[in-house]
Formats: C-alpha cells, sequence, structure tokens
C-alpha cells in the first residue's frame, strides 16, 4: 500500500474507532443510573444475556425484588432491556402515547413485523380500530354463531360416545375451538371449519415468532435480504388466498354493482374490514395479511388462557357445582345469548382469577423509545432513544397490597366483592369485570395499546366455560396436580402435553 494510502486507511480506522467509542461512552452513561440485573464482569453481559435467554422469569423477579417499584435493565444477547415494575411507573409505560413510547416499533422490531407478517400492517393498521369499533359493537348480534361454532367445534374435537371418559391434549384441543369459533365470526361458514385454513391459522404465529428469532440473529444489513428467504409472509399469503380469494373478490364485485350494502352482505370481519380499506387496501393479499394478523393476536391469546382455566377447574373440583348453578339457572332463564353471559358472576370471576395468576411471560407492554431525548419516567430516570421498555405485571397481580392471600387461587375472589357491593351500592360501581384492566389487572394490558379483542376474548371464554359446565364433566389427568407451564425465554404457555379428561353429562 503506498504511504499516503495507508495513513489516510489508519486515520479513518481511527475515526471511525472514536467515533464508536464516544457513542458507547455517551450510551452507557445514560445507562449507569439504571440498575442491571444479571450481568457482572466483562463477560456478563454476554453470560447474562445467555442466561436471561433461558432464565427470564427468574431474572426479572430478582429484578423487581432488588428494585421494587423502580426501572431496571436485563442483558439480551445485543442489547438492553428496560423492565419497569410498580403502579407509578407502569401506568407511565401504559398511558404514553405511541408517538413517544411505540409498541407498533416495539413489536416490529422483536416479530420482525415489516418482514416476517408485512409493511402493510406497519403502515395503516386500521383492523385494530375495526375491532375496537365495528366488531365490538356487532358481538351480541353475532353471538348466536360463535355459541353454535363452540358447540360443534367441542362436539367435533371430543367426539364423545354414550358416558365414557376421554382424555385429551388440552391446548390443542381447546385451539381448535377457539380458532374455528373465533373464524366463524371473521370469514364465516364454511370456511371457518376448513381444517387445511384452520392449520394455517393456527401455524403462521408460531413461524413468525420462529422465524423472528432467527432474522434477529442476523447482522442487521443482511436481515431484509435474506429474512424474506426464510418469512412465512409469502406462504401465509399464497395459501391464505387460496382459502379466501374467491370471498374477498365476490364481495367486492357485489359492493361495486349493488353499492355497500348490498343485499346478502353477511355480517363478519371481512366485511367490516372491506367497509373501512381504502385504495390499495381493498385487494385480496392485504385483507388476506390482515385475517392472519388478527387471528395471530386472537387464537393463541385466547387458547393459552382458557387452557389455565381448565387446569385450574380441574385442580380445584370444588368450584365445579356453583359454576355450574350459576350457568344452568342463568341459561335456562335468558337462553344462550350475550346478554346471559354478561349475568355469569361467578364465570367472570373464576376467568380473571385464573389470568390473574397465570400470564403468558414474565414482561408485558413492550415499547419503543421514540423520543431523540429519551423518555423520562417521574422518578427521574431516562431511557435512551431506541430502547425497548416492558413492564411486568407479576409483582402486582400477586401484590397483597392490591389482592388479600394473592398466592391462593381464589376463583369467586371478584363475584363476591361484586354481589356485597351490589347489595350495598347499586351496580353501577363495580369495576373487577373479566375486560376491565387496571395496573393491579395487567392480563389485557391496560389505556393507550389495551387488547381492542378482549370483548370478544371474554364472550367466548365464558360461552365455552359455560357450555363446558353445563354439558360435560372433566378430570385432571395427573391427580388434581396442577400441569407446570412450559417456557421459552420471555414466552410462557400452558403445558402443552397436559391431558384433561372428559364425560359427556347424560
Ligand atoms: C384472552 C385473550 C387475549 C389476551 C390475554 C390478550 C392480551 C393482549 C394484551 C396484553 C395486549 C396489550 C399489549 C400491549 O399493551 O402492548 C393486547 C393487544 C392487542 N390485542 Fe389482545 N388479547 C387477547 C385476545 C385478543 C383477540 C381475540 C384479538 C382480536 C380479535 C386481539 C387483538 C389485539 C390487538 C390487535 C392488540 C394490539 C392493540 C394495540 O396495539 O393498540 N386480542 N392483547
Amino acid at each position: 500500500m503506498e504511504e499516503p494510502t495507508y495513513i489516510l486507511a489508519c486515520v479513518s480506522a481511527a475515526l471511525v474507532s472514536a467515533v464508536w467509542l464516544l457513542k458507547t461512552w455517551r450510551h452507557n452513561r445514560q445507562l449507569n443510573p439504571i440498575p442491571a440485573v444479571g450481568a457482572s464482569g466483562i463477560w456478563g453481559y454476554y453470560t447474562g444475556g445467555l442466561r436471561y435467554m433461558l432464565h427470564a422469569p427468574e431474572m426479572v423477579q430478582e429484578g423487581c425484588t432488588l428494585y421494587p417499584g423502580k426501572a431496571f435493565r436485563v442483558p439480551r444477547l445485543f442489547r438492553w432491556d428496560f423492565i419497569v415494575s410498580g403502579k407509578t411507573l407502569i401506568d407511565e409505560v401504559a398511558s404514553a402515547p405511541e408517538s413517544i413510547l411505540s409498541a407498533l416499533e416495539g413489536n416490529k422490531d422483536s416479530l420482525k413485523v415489516d418482514i416476517t407478517i408485512g409493511p402493510e400492517i406497519l403502515n395503516h393498521a386500521y383492523h385494530i380500530d375495526v375491532l375496537r369499533t365495528t366488531l365490538t359493537r356487532n358481538l351480541a348480534k353475532c353471538f348466536p354463531d360463535i355459541r353454535d361454532e363452540i358447540s360443534c367445534a367441542f362436539d367435533d374435537v371430543l367426539a364423545l360416545d354414550g358416558a365414557e371418559w376421554k382424555s385429551v391434549p388440552a391446548l390443542s384441543t381447546i385451539m381448535s375451538v377457539v380458532a374455528r369459533s373465533t373464524n366463524r365470526l371473521f370469514v364465516g361458514l364454511p370456511i371457518c371449519r376448513n381444517d387445511d385454513y384452520l392449520k394455517l391459522m393456527v401455524r403462521y404465529t408460531i413461524d413468525v415468532v420462529i422465524m423472528a428469532q432467527v432474522i434477529n440473529l442476523m447482522p442487521a444489513p443482511l436481515q431484509p435480504i435474506l429474512g424474506p428467504f426464510i418469512s412465512p409472509r409469502s406462504r401465509g399469503i399464497r395459501k391464505g388466498t387460496t382459502h379466501l380469494g374467491p370471498l374477498i373478490e365476490h364481495r367486492i364485485a357485489q359492493e361495486k354493482a349493488f353499492g355497500r350494502d348490498w343485499p346478502g352482505k353477511p355480517n363478519d370481519f371481512i366485511s367490516w374490514l372491506l367497509d373501512s380499506a381504502q385504495g390499495s387496501e381493498r385487494t385480496v393479499p392485504d385483507i388476506v395479511v390482515r385475517i392472519l394478523t388478527t387471528n395471530m393476536a386472537a387464537i393463541h391469546t385466547t387458547s393459552s388462557v382458557f387452557t389455565h382455566v381448565l387446569f385450574d377447574l380441574t385442580s380445584h373440583p370444588e368450584y365445579m357445582p356453583a359454576l355450574r348453578e350459576e350457568a344452568e339457572r342463568v341459561v335456562q332463564e335468558l337462553g344462550w345469548t350475550k346478554t346471559a353471559l354478561g349475568r355469569m358472576y361467578r364465570l367472570d370471576s373464576f376467568l380473571r382469577e385464573s389470568q390473574r395468576m397465570h400470564d403468558n411471560g414474565p414482561v408485558t407492554m413492550t415499547r419503543k423509545v421514540m423520543d431523540p431525548a429519551g423518555f423520562t419516567f417521574s422518578d427521574g430516570t431516562v431511557v435512551p432513544a431506541g430502547s425497548f421498555i416492558n413492564a411486568t405485571s407479576r409483582v402486582e397481580h400477586f401484590s397483597p397490597a392490591n389482592y388479600e392471600d394473592p398466592d391462593d387461587f381464589d376463583g369467586f375472589r371478584f363475584s363476591k366483592l361484586r354481589e356485597e357491593r351490589e347489595q350495598n351500592e347499586g351496580q353501577a360501581v363495580f369495576n373487577k369485570h373479566m375486560v376491565t384492566t387496571s395496573v393491579e389487572h395487567l392480563s389485557f394490558g391496560h389505556r393507550t395499546h389495551v387488547c381492542p379483542g378482549r370483548f370478544l376474548a371474554a364472550m367466548q371464554l365464558k360461552a365455552m366455560l359455560a357450555h363446558i359446565v353445563i354439558n360435560y364433566d372433566v378430570r385432571s389427568a395427573t391427580d388434581g396436580v396442577r400441569p407446570p407451564d412450559d417456557v421459552f425465554g420471555i414466552v410462557a404457555v400452558p403445558n402443552r402435553k397436559a391431558k384433561i379428561g372428559f364425560r359427556k353429562r347424560l
């Protein structure tokens, strides 16, 4: 190498290193006041990152014990994540607007949404508004269909004859029922019973989660180049189009020919999406992507919650008679209606208590800090721009300040309170329904990004529980012992192998 070129290369390398060192130093200076958990010594960051992959729940618990009500950081393999506990800081995360703490950007990064699902979801998430408004408004009207699908799906998946006991894997059985009943509302009959379609809707979530992990291990510049080769997106759209393409095209054509409220227009999620879609959003691939995404948000969450409910019911069989009495009495009085579900206080309470005690991991509400100045909490803690903040709900869900005997499962904890309050103060004051969120009950999130599907989920969960207690006896296949969760990093799911015994009541 010529001497001037050599000197230029050395100077450039020195400059780049200096800039990098300066940036790292400034970044670390910003981080230093925030305590770190699980990372000490020279290699601590990396060994801590590995430890977090294997023992996230324990490390989050350690942080909460050492720094109660404060922010702390945990090492991921390539970055620090920030976690907050305590009512004040959790509420600040929950209340921050999207432009300051972004949920979309938080998920975009962890799930590589632009590659695994598609940019359309990030550009205009109008399907979330449809869930919040039209879908929620239509739930009572659509309830008979959902109820019918739940009933038929249980008949089909359990396939019981006479009064024999049959043991089935809990999670996968429940997932079949949830996928069918959700899609009865999303796309209607007969597609909601098509095995290949349902497999796609269930599998897509798993593929997105796995492939996002793989893509996240690639160097950033290679992600948009190599990511699409392993992304489930193209296959999802292709298969989704096979099932939904003709139906979507037919609806667009009907609307063109006969106007927006054409005769015979089905009242389902596809129609509601088309009512709100603009321009290029009114195409088969765009609608298919939104159906895939909404199924992603709906199926695994609702199925996990209900599987936990079954584990709670079979490990606490003493609740069955009172649940059954209430469900039978209310259905006899009001029939199978959404109003009837609203009167099932004990079922509502049992579901809420099960959600309080079982979540899908130690952290929730992932947000990316968007403000270039960072995010400043009310206690003065500053989390730098571009960082990821999470909340942990476990401390609040198990705090004796919020719940009496918080470690005990008390299925009627909330219904007892409701009955007491109604006797003393009238109906309006009760604010601990299944769908009510607060910093003490974060199962559906809280405030800015609170789950817009929770009214649908609550309706399905209650209808499934009422259907089971009225029509079946259930028992644990593990002698009343509650099967432990399966934990993968920061994700916890109900034990996937555990079985539940069902017997038809004659
Ligand atoms: C029991 C079942 C469910 C649970 C436990 C659950 C839980 C949650 C939680 C904790 C959040 C908030 C996350 C955050 O703040 O970052 C959320 C958001 C969301 N959920 Fe659910 N969910 C359930 C069912 C559903 C269903 C059935 C749908 C769709 C029909 C749905 C659609 C969504 C969407 C679109 C968001 C994002 C909202 C936003 O970013 O503004 N969820 N859910």
